[in-house]
């Protein structure tokens, strides 16, 4: 495998999930490296959604699913840790964009509530960072009590990436997050999570290669449950080594 420069954040080693006989990740390997945008990339059902899921062992919950391997952060096993703690470590955003049903601050507040008490100044200056984050305070700061299923769908979805880096997580999944946005509003998550990535560090599925060329710095190539190539992103894009991968980015599958 190509290594990525800098320290891994996450590491996955062997990692296979089988559902009864059905193999649907097989001896997965990879490392994600920290503060870089890391692009999951393969045809629909090759094992992306089931790798995330893995990261932060959503996949326990799954019946049925038998994991072997291991996934490190930061170098310590993920079943080091208590579930609550790694979830709060490695934050999740989904495809669909699912707000709560409150109001715009109090989606921002709700999981720092959970965690910590502290004044509504504090909550108030929270709600102000991380919209800033993704640049929805500007569109919004004048009806922040208004409910986030008044928002667009574009709008949802940054509303989901800001309450997801409320509990300061190191790690951001996101799985699909612009499959159902306009090219305006996909511009929008795209260079809301390049601004991001100094802070935290990002792995992002997509089916859009276009867009995995434009934001990763690494990217990661599954097909039927193996990794078939991980390489840094300039050289995945314009000089891969596998025969499997160049098919893939010319379109011939998925
Ligand atoms: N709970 C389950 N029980 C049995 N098989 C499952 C289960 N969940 C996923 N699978 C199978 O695992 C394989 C990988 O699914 P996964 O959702 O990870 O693919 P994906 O790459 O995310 O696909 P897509 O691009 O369509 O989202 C598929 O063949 C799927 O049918
Ligand atoms: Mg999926």
């Amino acid at each position: 495998m190509n290594a990525p420069a800098g320290s891994a954040v996450i590491e996955t080693k062997g990692l296979t999930v089988s559902y009864g006989k059905k193999t649907v990740l097989d001896n997965v390997t990879f490392v994600a490296p920290e503060h870089r945008i890391t692009a999951v990339l393969g045809p629909s059902g090759c094992g992306k959604t089931t790798l995330l899921n893995c990261l932060n062992a959503l996949i326990r919950e799954q019946p049925g699913a038998q994991v072997s391997g291991e996934v490190l952060l930061s170098g310590v096993s993920t079943r080091q840790f208590p579930l609550e703690e790694l979830r709060r470590r490695v934050g999740m955003v989904t495809q669909t964009p699912t707000p709560f049903p409150f109001s715009i601050y109090k989606n921002i507040t709700y999981a720092p509530k959970y965690y910590r008490s502290a004044k509504k100044a504090d909550f108030d200056s929270l709600v102000r960072e991380k919209l800033e984050m993704v640049g929805l305070y500007e569109e919004v700061s004048n009806r922040l009590n208004q409910s986030a299923l008044s928002l667009s769908g574009g709008q949802q979805q940054r509303l989901c990436i800001a309450r997801a880096l409320t509990v300061e997580p190191e790690v951001l999944l996101l799985d699909e997050p612009c499959s159902a946005l306009d090219v305006k509003a996909t511009a929008k998550v795209e260079s809301t999570l390049l601004s991001l990535k100094d802070r935290y560090s990002i792995i992002i599925v997509t089916h859009n290669i276009a867009q995995a060329r434009r934001i990763a710095d690494y990217a990661v190539f599954l097909n039927d449950g193996k990794l078939i190539e991980a390489a840094p992103a300039k050289q995945f894009f314009e000089n891969p080594n596998e025969e499997a991968t160049r098919s893939f980015l010319a379109g011939a599958f998925g």
